[in-house]
């Protein structure tokens, strides 16, 4: 029998390029490949890029020159680099040239052509190199997806984005806002629940402005497809990322804080809690704003819970501008804050703003806050001690005899319990915290409940070496065969 062809997919950035990766992952297994864990073992390796900040780009840079051995050494080996890097002006050209081991460079918009780039490359030999800048095309995927987020489905609502902030590049990547048909949403979630998904995740880089057709051809606004979304039934949970402050309505927290399904934990990126630095950042919000729709959600649904994105170090901020950022998180006391250096980005207004500021002085700011989210953080963690929650139970850790589940607002817990609690809905109640991280008992009689083992495909761990250390032997031997293999020709040449 024919060994079956393996494939590998490096996945980097956000949700959305987890669930492209859910895609590109369909696509290999129509054509009869089946995922493996590390490059050594894989007929093709697929990079899904991220190109939001600098050190993204390096670190992917860097993988994809630690292949290059291993392409020597299995010379058929496919090598695919796709996703928001690739689709940065020039770096199509700029990756074949630097790389001239890669096979095939495709942008954020050729998804749904990524099958014919494999087949032409494994059928013509030739390298394959095709951006596009067309975001119409996402449009066209009703594609096989190969979901392997457990309990998790996620759905995309929308691309691209059209608030061009200053600092972010993926406006230039992912282009101008286009919304999928809300009947389409609407199927597609329908079919995950009737498979057995328990949490479905809408994703668009701005939400809010979610503005799909109906089947008569009308409007349909973000509120109205949270709605509609909430009104299946039987138990599952609903979230969605990312939300804009400048956009959030008043009708979409109605919609959640009437909802059965919709989650209370909310991501809400403030960015910066200065007005200056808003305003240079051009997000369309001041913290009067902010701050009203953080009210309104707490005012409307009482036992809400906010994460956040700040970026430190922004051109022009100063100390002043910084403590605002301090001030706005005391105010908001979110459960989780994604802090991130301010990093340049090529084609962006702010790469060229005056008053950029130095490195030490962002690691310095950064580290503040990192001090502040940790000290709102804990306070917050050990006042849940003692109190009960709804846990949907995402995974079960063999090693440690441990499941792992999500509370409404986002936050993990571990428990004690039986492994075909996968999958439920179960009482737990925190008997244990630490730092942030919390530990709870099952409240509920097991007994009662009539568990049934289901299967969730789990995410894989991946990685360009085997974890076993074989990696580097493997390494040392190409090399030794390539330097042999060289010898051989040279000596040829000579005759
Ligand atoms: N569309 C989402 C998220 C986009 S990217 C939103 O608008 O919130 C995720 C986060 O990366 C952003 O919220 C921002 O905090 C951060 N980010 C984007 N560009 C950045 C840059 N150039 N430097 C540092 N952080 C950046
Ligand atoms: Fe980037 Fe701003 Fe669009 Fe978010 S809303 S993706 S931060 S441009
Ligand atoms: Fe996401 Fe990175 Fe692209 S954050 S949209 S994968 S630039």
């Amino acid at each position: 029998m024919e060994k079956s062809k393996k494939y590998l997919i490096l996945t980097y950035g956000c949700q959305m390029n987890v669930h492209e990766s859910e895609k590109l992952a369909g696509i290999l297994e129509s054509n009869g490949y089946t995922h493996c864990t590390d490059a050594t073992n894989a007929d093709i390796v697929v990079f899904n890029t991220c190109a939001i900040r600098e050190n993204a780009e390096e670190k992917i840079f860097g993988n994809i020159g630690e292949l290059k051995n291993i392409k020597l050494a299995k010379p058929d080996m496919i090598i695919a680099v796709g996703g928001c890097m690739s689709q940065q002006k020039n770096y199509a050209d700029e990756i074949m040239q630097k790389y001239p081991y890669v096979d095939i460079v495709f942008g954020t918009h050729n998804l749904a052509d990524f099958d014919n780039f494999l087949k032409k490359r494994i059928s013509t030999g030739k390298k394959v190199s095709e951006i596009t800048e067309d975001e119409t095309i996402a449009l066209r995927d009703q594609m096989l997806i190969s979901r392997t987020s457990g309990v998790n489905a996620w759905v995309n609502i929308m691309y691209g984005c059209n608030n061009f902030c200053t600092y972010c590049i993926v406006p230039y990547v992912r282009g101008r806002e286009v919304s999928r048909p809300e009947q389409d949403i609407l199927n597609e979630v329908k079919k995950l629940l009737s498979e057995g998904y328990k949490q479905i995740t809408l994703l668009g880089q701005n939400v809010n402005s979610y503005k799909g057709i109906d089947e008569n051809g009308n409007t349909v606004s973000f509120a109205k497809l949270l709605s509609d979304v909430d009104g299946f039934d039987g138990k599952y949970r609903v979230r969605f990322m990312t939300s804009h402050p400048k956009d959030l309505s008043s009708e979409t927290i109605d919609v959640i804080a009437k909802s059965k399904h919709i989650c209370h934990g909310i991501h809400l990126p403030v960015q910066s809690g200065s007005d200056k630095i808003l305003k240079t950042m051009n997000r369309h919000y001041d913290i009067e704003r902010y701050k009203k729709v953080v009210n309104e959600i707490r005012e409307k649904i009482p036992d809400s819970e906010l994460t956040t994105d700040i970026i430190v170090g922004f051109p022009g901020e100063t100390e002043e501008d910084f403590e605002k950022t301090l001030e706005v998180m005391r105010f908001a006391k979110y459960m989780q804050i994604f802090g991130f250096n301010y990093s340049k980005r090529k084609g962006t207004p702010a790469e060229v703003m005056p008053n950029q500021v130095d490195y030490k002085t962002k690691q310095e700011r950064l580290s503040r806050l990192l001090n502040l989210k940790n000290e709102i953080i804990y306070k917050k963690t050990a006042e849940m001690l003692g109190k009960t929650y709804e846990v949907l139970v995402e995974s079960y850790d063999e090693n440690k005899d441990l499941l792992f589940g999500s509370l409404d607002s986002g936050k993990t817990i571990s428990f004690k319990g039986p492994k075909n609690c996968v999958g439920e809905f179960l009482n737990v109640r925190v008997k244990e915290v630490r730092k942030s991280v919390i530990y709870g008992e099952i409240a509920d009689d097991l007994e009662t409940l009539n568990l049934t083992e289901k299967t969730f495909k789990q995410p894989i761990q991946v990685s360009i070496l085997p974890k076993d250390g074989s990696g580097m032997k493997i390494l040392r031997q190409n090399k030794e065969n390539k330097r042999l293999e060289d010898n051989e020709k040279s000596k040829a040449k000579n005759k």
